[in-house]
């Protein structure tokens, strides 16, 4: 295992030792190569340089409390990755060939999976990315698969801590028939100007959206998806221009599990005013508890529990981390297991 002071590592790049790739070409995908370089030479007409054609993953691999290597929910990064493919049409990547190629990226950087007591985790970065030169707006004829891996901490300050929210009305992220649904680079371009704008440099931790027809309803924040808890119901948005988060989905069924109700229903901005705890989650989120979110543009601010995370959001925390890092039972079957 590598010497790195893992209890600090924040999240973002840590170079590790190998990348896996694979490219489209004559109607198909080739072989899996595993590279060392991090650099990757592409034509400048590449679609995904001018006009967005890329879209990506995000999964975490965690070393257990009992030393042995999980990675979380595999399959549905790679089923979902196909639903962006399919949304941008770019050719599908093989469910069995993204499973392979994600367990060889954590094999071959099994140096960088963080121990278990730091928290931290190595997180995967699948993504496809259009390569072929095209000067008009139509699909590449040539594509790169690539997933790198890189040891991370905390998404949101703290980990899993309460941070405060703001809304941002000036902007939409994405539109109830585009892209939301689709994990795509220009969903993440398009909020970026509202990120800057409107979490002022760190006072908060992420901007949340509201649809983008009526102004009315929570629809996700820029890097997370939104849940929000009462009556020992589980309520989380049901919109079309929403990321379905994989962790999201988890946590329903844990919700269930835990004997609360659960709810997936439009959730319109008064409602925050009713609500006990409420949470950013996914995969580099986790839970991140939020103790307020404000609404500058209409002068309204909501206020959750009482600065901690909620007895709730704790209890779907232990028993998520817990599957995760093999503290409690897979009773769903979430995790791969890999052999070093
Ligand atoms: N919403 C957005 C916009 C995201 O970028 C992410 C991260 O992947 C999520 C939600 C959470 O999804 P998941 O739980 O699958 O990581
Ligand atoms: C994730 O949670 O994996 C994400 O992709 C969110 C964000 C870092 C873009």
């Amino acid at each position: 295992m590598q010497n790195i002071d893992w209890g600090s590592l924040p999240f973002g790049y840590y170079p590790t030792y190998y990348n896996v790739r694979c490219y489209y070409r004559n109607g198909a995908w080739g072989e899996l190569e595993v590279s060392s370089e991090t650099t990757i030479n592409i034509h400048m007409g590449a679609t995904c340089l001018h006009y967005g054609q890329e879209a990506f993953e995000g999964l975490k691999a965690h070393r257990g409390v009992d030393g042995k290597i999980r990675i979380f929910r595999l399959d549905e990064n790679g089923k979902r990755l196909q639903s962006s493919c399919d949304g941008i049409v770019m050719p599908r990547f093989p469910l069995e060939k993204f499973e392979e190629a994600v367990i060889k990226c954590v094999k071959l950087n099994a140096d960088f999976i963080p121990p278990f007591e730091s928290g931290a985790s190595l997180y995967l970065r699948p993504r496809i990315i259009g390569t072929g030169c095209r000067v008009g707006v139509k699909p590449a004829d040539e594509y790169l698969f690539l997933v790198f891996a890189t040891p991370v901490g905390p998404y949101f300050k703290g980990g899993f801590m309460a941070n405060p929210y703001v809304i941002t009305r000036k902007y939409d992220r994405s539109a109830p028939l585009g892209t939301g649904v689709y994990k795509v680079g220009g969903n993440y371009a398009a909020s970026m100007r509202a990120h800057v704008e409107a979490c002022h440099g760190g006072e908060y931790a992420c901007e949340f959206y509201l649809d983008a027809k009526e102004k009315k309803f929570i629809d996700e924040a820029g890097a997370a998806n939104f849940f929000g808890i009462k009556d020992n119901t589980y309520i989380t948005p049901k919109s079309t221009s929403i990321l379905p988060s994989i962790t999201n989905k988890s946590l329903m069924q844990i919700a269930e599990s835990l004997g609360m109700k659960v709810e997936r229903r439009p959730i319109a901005e008064e409602e925050l005013a009713t609500l006990e705890e409420a949470g950013a989650c996914g995969t580099a989120a986790v839970i991140s508890p939020i103790s307020r979110i404000d609404d500058p543009e209409s002068g309204k601010s909501y206020t959750f529990g009482d600065g901690k995370p909620g007895p709730w959001s704790e209890k779907l925390y232990n028993k998520l981390r817990g599957i995760q890092t093999g503290s409690e039972p897979d009773e769903f079957g979430w995790n791969t297991l890999v052999e070093i």
